[in-house]
């Protein structure tokens, strides 16, 4: 299985001129053996990422879509727009749509349905907040969010389905998550994928790590702590920086 990593430009950057520079700084440098590169971009700039993916080096991806594939839903985007675009991979559930944009276990398992219905490939994003984790809910907190967002999933299309663990408090502030500690939460995530399908699929989900990650922590998370790759936020909108994580990979 190929080591995944996935830049998150989040509401960034501000005008085409930079994303497209941006595209290509990292096109031109991310094949790397035995590791996917996805770029999410901001909806605005998926046209000229698509352009340019298609050139080779990195695979599209989006940050969020809705549930209902068109309509009377202003402002949304839908999967088959997504699937217009050829993107491959929907990131859904990231802890700052479920803070900024209320979005609740219940919503997030409607997306991932439709991700999936359109054979486009969700990556669930869970996460404990500082509080939860002091509480000692952890483990709670992300059974919770996995088994609520995998609701209804078969387990033929549960194969698709890529997990990214991002400590809420571990996001944007430089305090990334110890590898002792990413090592057990992912141990304990595919516990969970397990009891809800089998061994053989929690065996084979790619879960990722994100929060805070760095080219000098990046290559820990793989080769130390057991995750098949990373969800890049901040250190993603510095081509140099993301290709360092994305050999640290290889
Ligand atoms: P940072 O890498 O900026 O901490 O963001 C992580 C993240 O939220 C990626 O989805």
């Amino acid at each position: 299985m190929k080591n995944l990593i996935v830049a998150n430009w989040k509401l960034n950057p501000s005008t085409q001129k930079e994303a497209k520079a941006l595209f290509q700084a990292v096109k031109k440098k991310a094949k790397v053996k035995n590791v996917e590169v996805v770029i999410c971009p901001p909806f605005a700039w998926l046209a000229e990422g698509r352009r340019q993916a298609a050139e080779g080096g990195f695979i599209l991806g989006a940050q969020n879509c809705f549930f209902e594939e068109k309509g009377a839903f202003t402002g949304e985007i839908s999967v088959l727009m997504l699937k217009d675009l050829k993107i491959d991979y929907v990131i859904l559930g990231h802890s700052e749509r479920r803070k900024y944009f209320n979005e609740t276990d219940e919503i997030v398992n409607k997306k991932i349905k439709k991700v999936l219905s359109a054979n486009l490939k969700p990556i669930l994003c869970i996460g404990e907040t500082d509080e939860e984790r002091q509480a000692g809910k952890k483990s709670e907190v992300l059974e919770k969010q996995i088994t609520g967002g995998l609701k209804g999933v078969l387990r033929e299309n549960a194969k698709t389905v890529v997990i990214a663990y991002e400590p809420v408090w571990a996001i944007g502030t430089g305090n990334n998550c110890s590898v002792d500690e990413t090592m057990s939460s992912v141990l304990f995530i595919r516990k969970i994928i397990s009891k809800i399908y089998n061994r053989e699929i929690a065996d084979n989900m790619r879960i990722l790590y994100g929060g805070s990650v760095k080219s000098e922590n990046s290559g820990s998370y793989i080769k130390d702590a057991g995750a098949n790759g990373l969800l890049v936020g901040g250190a993603s909108l510095n081509a140099e920086e993301f290709i360092k994580i994305v050999k640290s990979a290889e």
